[in-house]
């Protein structure tokens, strides 16, 4: 099964498709983590994106696109993919359609997380990260059993994103509703769009993400 999560920056879309990768053995393609990748390894695809993510802009679309078709030719026929983070432009909606085609797949759902924007802010100023094994957590809603210390791999170091303060957050706002959420009718014309409340507890959520894709 090769899926869409959609929903503006702080939705839910990297939680829900690393439940998704645990729990049904799907693998997450994040065009956003994929980017950061090459922005640390200094990558020619790192240096044209980095001021871009770090002001909250979309990087070119060919250059995305181009890295989600590498990433799907490493993968298997049979292994169901999870796009988080892409396509975000309707240059990307048909560039997806062109790698999928070209690759014998095809999209079979389109989950849209419907959320609150005015709760994003504060989802996403408060995320944070074990520097070490990448689990995530919130200074709020998700905390180390014990403080200062990774549940997952027992570090100590954590980190921010740079790009996770409030009014970088309101320029991702903005490219969200400007470019991405515009791709939905092309999908809702299809059929294979599922909404879904993004509100709920996360363990809500992916109850909900598992009903519609009949897991
Ligand atoms: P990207 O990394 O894709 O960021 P984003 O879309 O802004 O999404 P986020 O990662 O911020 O949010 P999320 O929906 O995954 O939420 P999460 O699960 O972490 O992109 C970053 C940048 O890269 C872009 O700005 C752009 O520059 C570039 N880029 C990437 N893809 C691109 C593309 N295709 N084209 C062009 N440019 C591209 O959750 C957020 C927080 O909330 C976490 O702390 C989590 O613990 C918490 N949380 C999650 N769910 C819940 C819940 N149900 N209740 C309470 N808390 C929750």
């Amino acid at each position: 099964m090769d899926i869409i999560l959609l929903g503006p920056p702080g939705a839910g879309k990297g939680t829900q498709a690393g439940r998704l990768e645990d729990e049904h053995g799907m693998i997450q393609l994040s065009t956003g983590d994929m980017l950061r990748a090459a922005v640390k390894a200094g990558t020619e695809v790192g240096l044209k994106a980095k001021a871009l993510m770090e002001a909250g802009e979309l990087v070119p679309d060919e250059v995305v696109s181009g890295i989600i078709g590498d990433r799907l030719d490493e993968l298997g026929p049979e292994q169901g993919v999870i796009f988080d983070g892409y396509p975000r432009t309707a240059a990307q909606a048909t560039a997806l359609d062109e790698i999928l085609s070209a690759r014998g797949r095809s999209l079979d759902h389109v989950i849209e997380l419907v959320v609150d924007e005015d709760a994003l802010v504060a989802r996403i100023t408060g995320r944070f990260t074990c520097g070490k094994c990448g689990e995530g957590y919130h200074d709020t809603f998700k905390q180390p059993a014990k403080e200062g210390i990774c549940d997952v791999c027992g570090s100590s170091e954590f980190k921010r994103r740079p790009d996770d303060t409030e009014e970088t957050v309101r320029t991702r706002m903005q490219e969200y509703r400007g470019k991405t959420a515009p791709i939905l009718p092309i999908y809702e014309t299809r059929g294979i769009v599922r909404k879904v409340d993004g509100m709920g507890s996360m363990a809500q959520v992916n109850d909900e993400i598992e009903a519609a894709l009949a897991l």
